[in-house]
């Protein structure tokens, strides 16, 4: 029988390493996709190229990196079309990635699904477009047309992503693009989301589990805003930065909403500065404990607190349209408290709006 003499070598240092390091550690080599079945090889290795390349409808290009993995995105990815399923489209996890997008087009074609009816109802439809689950940073990734969703993002550890554009423009045309969020954030830690660009149908971006999250000059057109929820029960949020951010022709600009039923939750320590929002339809800031899949109730509930709400820096100044109001709060009669310091808050435009049970200081509807 014949014994490879490095077999028995090898064997005995990957042991050791796996005693020493729980870290899974790579081979220096630079793999390279241009189909799904380049994954499992290029995986194995630290720097791994895509190249431009169509993915077949009903599989997920899923991507599950070796510690301190690079990733270079080469060329144009193309989602196909053709059958229903349930996606994600693109997945990736891994910690300490550095993940360079590059402006390449990542084309979820979502345009055959849109049916106006997103995750509400309809067609099944994959989503979200890119699940990502990974620490270290994402620059310069480009998403157009998600069929439903676009980013959702649960990262354990620090993560900055960066120059990344989700454009559902296409989406507008007899309102059909639905739901798609740009960015949903569920369970997830320490994370930065800066200077992206966002054109979508829904949420700029919605914070529904997070601790430590700052989004930094983004633009934000056409949705529903920057939202901090919906919250659900056993859901906390905590430690937010909204900043610099442009929001242009949204139902909303800046909301906080809580379900209706939720309990055992709570959203704390939410600071915005620097904001320009214009061309809000419904509301400028909006902070409501009475909310349902179906709509809000009108009749706030008190076992979500929400605490320390404050506009401070920078101006925020937010403008909205006729017929719209400026300020809309309704918080549970005893579920709001803490520092609600709004003196960096000026509004303009439709009506004033209305403030219930929630102590706020250096701003008044006028
Ligand atoms: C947003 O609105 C501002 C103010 O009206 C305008 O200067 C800016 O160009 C708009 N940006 C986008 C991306 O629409
Ligand atoms: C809110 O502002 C007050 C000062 O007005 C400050 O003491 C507090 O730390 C701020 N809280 C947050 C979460 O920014």
């Amino acid at each position: 029988m014949y014994l490879n003499p490095l077999f028995t070598l090898s064997t005995l240092a990957t042991l050791a390493v796996a005693r020493d390091t729980p870290r899974r550690i790579g081979r220096r080599c630079t793999g390279a996709i241009s189909s799904l079945d380049d994954v499992d090889e290029a995986v194995k290795c630290t720097t791994i190229n895509i190249e431009s390349f169509t993915v077949p409808v009903g599989e997920t290009f899923d991507l599950d990196l070796l510690d301190g993995t690079t990733v270079n995105v080469l060329g144009d990815i193309t989602f196909a079309t053709g059958t229903d399923w349930e996606g994600p489209l693109m997945q990736v996890a891994g910690d300490d990635i550095t993940w360079n997008g590059n402006g390449h087009t990542i084309d979820g074609n979502g345009a055959y699904w849109w049916d106006g009816e997103g995750s509400n109802g309809g067609r099944t439809k994959p989503r979200p477009m890119f699940k990502v689950k990974i620490s270290g940073t994402m620059s310069d990734v480009y998403l157009l047309n998600p069929p439903v969703q676009a980013f959702s993002v649960a990262n354990k550890a620090a993560l900055t992503i960066s120059g990344a554009t989700v454009d559902v423009a296409d989406g507008n045309e007899d309102d059909l693009g639905h739901n798609t969020d740009a960015f949903d954030v569920s369970g997830s830690t320490s994370l930065t989301i800066k200077n992206s660009k966002i054109d979508n149908q829904d949420d700029c971006i919605a914070i529904n589990d997070a601790t430590d999250l700052v989004f930094d000059s983004n633009t934000c057109n056409g949705g529903h805003g920057i939202s901090i929820g919906s919250i659900k029960t056993g859901k906390n949020v905590k430690g937010v930065t909204i900043s610099n951010n442009v929001i242009n022709n949204s139902q909303q600009g800046l909301r906080i909403k809580t379900y209706v039923d939720a309990t055992d939750a709570s959203v704390a320590d939410v600071t915005y500065s620097g904001n320009t929002v214009t061309g809000c339809t419904k509301y400028g800031v909006v902070i409501q404990q009475d909310y349902t899949n179906s709509g809000a109730t009108g009749e706030a509930t008190n076992d979500v607190s929400v605490s320390n709400i404050n506009f401070t820096g920078d101006t925020t100044t937010v403008e909205v349209e006729d017929g719209a109001k400026q300020v809309y709060v309704l918080c549970g009669s005893s579920s709001c408290s803490g520092t609600w310091d709004w003196s960096s808050l000026q509004t303009s435009g439709g009506d004033a709006g209305s403030v219930s049970n929630a102590d706020i200081t250096g701003w008044e509807a006028s």
